[in-house]
This record gives C-alpha cells, structure tokens and sequence, in this order.
C-alpha cells in the first residue's frame, strides 16, 4: 500500500547510496531460472530446495524455479557475461523479489524482498570486514540496530575433518535427537547445529565447535577478519553454531540479528562462497555477499515510527470557472515541468472543497484563480501554514509567470 512503498522508497534509496559508496553496481536478474542452477548452489539437502522452490515445468518441459534468493543468478549472470574479464574484481548489487514456499508468518513471506549483495574476485579477509561493514553502516543510517554474529565454516581442507567428528558426536545421540536431526545427520550433519528444538540444542552443548577444527589459512583469515572489525569499531559476536541455510558458504558466516521481531529476527545474512563460481562452470573465482529482507527492515522501521512523512504538494491549484479552469490546466503543465508537485481538481467542486483538497494533499501553498482573478489579471497566493495570502499579478507571458510563482513558494 502507497503508505508501506513510502518506507520501501527510504530503505531503497539509502541502500543504493550506500552500495554507490562503496564501488557497487546494480545488476538485474531474472525471476526465473532453470531450477537445475538452485540445487546445485543451494544444495539439494537444503529446506529451501527441498521444500520451498517454486518449481514448475515449462511449454518445452524444462523445469524452471521462481528464484529462492539472488546469488545464484548473479553468479550465472556473471559466467555468461564473462564478467570475469572486465576487471578483476566485480561488485554488484541487485534489489527484487524472491520466492520461498514457507509456513507464512510475521515477517515470514512466500514473496519477499532482498536487496543482495556480491563481491566476485577477491578473497582478502579485508573484503569480509568491508562487506559486513557496510550492512552495518546501512543498518545504522536507516536507524536500526541488531547484532552481527560471525563464524566461520572453514573450507574443503578443514570442514570434511570437522563433518566427520560432528557425525561421530551425533551418532552418540541419535535417539535423543528430533525427527528433522536425524534426517539431516546423513544428509548435511552441520544443519543439525541450526535446529530450532531446545531438547535438540541441550545436546549440542558440548558439541564440536567449528572454530577449533579450522585449518591454518582458514583460522588466519577468520582471526584478520575480526581484527579488522575491531579497526572499524563494528561490534560482533562469535557464534560457532551458525551454519546458514545455504550449502554454498565457505569461511566467514555471518547474521545481522534483532530481538524486535519475534521469531524472524535474521534482517540480513550471508557470507563467502570460495568455490562456488567454479562449480558453475566459470573461473575459480572467489565470493561473498549478503542479503538483506526488505520486508524485515519496513517492519522494524514502521514499529519505531521515526520516519518522515512523505512530502505533500508544494501547490494546489483551486479555479473557479471555465475559462479559470483551463488557464490553471495549463498553468499546472508548466509548474509540473519547472518541478513543481502540483494538484488540481478535475471534478468541478466547490471553492470550499478544493481547499479542503489542499489540506488534504498536504499543499504547502494554495493558488486561487476565478474568472474575476483573470479579468483583473491577479491571483491570489495564500500560504496554508501561516494562512498569509497575497496577491500575484497575472503576467501576460505565462511562462515567465509560472518561473515566478515557482520561485515564490519553493
Ligand atoms: P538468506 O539468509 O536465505 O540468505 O536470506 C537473507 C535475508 O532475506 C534474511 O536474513 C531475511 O532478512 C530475508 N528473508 C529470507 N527469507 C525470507 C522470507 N521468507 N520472508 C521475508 N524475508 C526473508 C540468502 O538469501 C543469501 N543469498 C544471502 C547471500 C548473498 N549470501 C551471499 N550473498
């Protein structure tokens, strides 16, 4: 609703200025992809493809998906554009809608929002910071807070090691685990650590931390990330349980968490997904990235209230009489066209009615010209904040009256 897209407008705005800022580039992907490109990135272990996909099959019988998030496609995007070769590193943005078939609740929607982020080509833990970075000034400027966790999931030297133990330490507890943990103990054992069931995590208390099984490159660069958190003054906390919904990320892990939303409380999340480019057919090219919902972020915004209302009119024109109504017409082109927001009515109303409009229309000046006004060739210009009126003398060039009307209420 036009009051919502209002909020909307302020997050979209800020977020291009502050991705501009920081060297980003808008790119536009498609709504649909082959579902093909989100099981081999998201993982087919995964809920989102499991059971969330839009999928269905085509005219020609291909299987196509509503996409569940944006990385994927600005990946493809990247390969088949050979993005690659314009530059060494690449960073782009992309705002738009997304589809996950989700039990619908607060700030949990089956279309939804992301404005998502990635840098393609670098591999420096100081990318990471600047990523993170980022969503947190992007957090700050609009006024919102929520805390950054970070972990890292080390990468193909480290993580099968850490897999393995983690297996061994759940095999222990099986029958203690719920129905989802026991599936996932086969099929992708580190989701297990994200299990929303208290009786599930009182088990993994003492669970083998990620953290402590990293590999020598991976603890290095995990520990130069957080240092250069710690330069900015971005505040963190390391949560080693945090294994993302995504199978595609490699080291840094990261959510920008809220208590204020009940239980949808993730308003961004991502991280570095080394490997992935490759695994699509392109270069080895490293990544990170983040999404951030938009929905989320209108939400807290609207519960804090702290917002500006939308600007009103800076005119109304009221007329009175036929040929008043034409002059007023074409005089509202002109203002229209020198960037003058301006109104007027359509519906041949009273005097009393079309002020009332004003009001309504939030019109910081009201312009009223009669017939008679025409004939004496004054109008007269009222200020509906201070009431005052004065009168303007009707020029005979209406182009260089309109500038001066413009000038007066501007
Ligand atoms: P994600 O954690 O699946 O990551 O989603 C990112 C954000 O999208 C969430 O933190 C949340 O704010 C919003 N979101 C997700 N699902 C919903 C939903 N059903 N309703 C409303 N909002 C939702 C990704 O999508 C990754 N592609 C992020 C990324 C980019 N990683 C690297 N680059």
């Amino acid at each position: 609703m036009p009051d919502e897209v209002g909020l909307w407008q302020v997050i979209e705005r800020k977020a291009r200025d502050i991705f501009h800022r920081y060297g980003f580039e808008e790119i536009k992907v498609p709504i649909l992809e082959k579902t093909e490109l989100f099981v081999r990135t998201i993982g087919e272990s995964t809920d989102i493809v499991e059971k969330e996909m839009y999928t269905f099959k085509d005219r020609n019988g291909a299987s196509l998906a509503m996409r569940p998030e944006g990385t994927a496609s600005v990946i493809r995007a990247y390969i088949e554009n050979g993005l690659y070769v314009r530059g060494s590193v690449q960073r782009l943005y992309t705002i738009g809608p997304m589809f996950r078939h989700e039990r619908p609740q607060k700030g949990r929607l089956r279309q939804f929002h992301q404005m998502s982020v990635e840098v393609l080509g670098s591999d420096r833990a100081m990318t990471d910071t600047e990523v993170m970075a980022m969503a947190w000034q992007l957090l700050q400027e609009i006024g919102l807070e929520a805390n950054l966790e970070i972990n890292s999931l080390g990468c193909a030297a480290c993580r099968p090691s850490f897999k393995a133990k983690l297996q061994e330490f759940i095999k222990e507890r099986l029958e203690h685990l719920c129905e989802d943990c026991q599936r996932r103990s086969v099929t992708n054992p580190l989701r297990v650590l994200d299990c929303k069931s208290d009786h599930c995590q009182e088990q993994y208390t003492s669970a083998p931390s990620i953290i402590e099984h990293l590999c020598g490159v991976c603890s290095t660069h995990f520990d130069e990330v957080k240092e250069a958190l710690d330069l900015l003054g971005v505040p963190y906390s390391v949560n080693p349980s945090m294994v993302r919904g995504l199978d595609y990320y490699t080291r840094t892990a990261f959510e920008l968490i809220t208590t204020e939303l009940g239980a949808q409380g993730a308003i961004g999340a991502g991280g570095r997904y080394d490997g992935l480019v490759k695994q699509l057919g392109g270069p080895d090219v490293p990544g990170i990235g983040f999404a951030m919902g938009i929905e989320r972020l209108a939400m807290l915004l609207n519960q804090k209230n702290e917002l500006e209302s939308p600007p009103g009119l800076d005119l109304f024109l009221v007329t009175l009489g036929g040929a008043a109504y034409k002059k007023g017409f074409h005089l509202m082109q002109m203002l229209r066209s020198l960037g003058v927001r301006v109104m007027m009515d359509h519906e041949g109303r009273s005097m009393k009615n079309q002020m009332k409009q004003a009001n309504k229309q939030k019109a910081r000046f009201a312009l009223i010209l009669g017939d008679n006004e025409l004939k004496n060739r004054e109008v007269a210009l009222k200020d509906m904040l201070s009431g005052e009126q004065e009168f303007v003398e009707l020029a005979t060039d209406f182009q260089n009256w309109a500038a001066a009307i413009k000038t007066k209420i501007k």
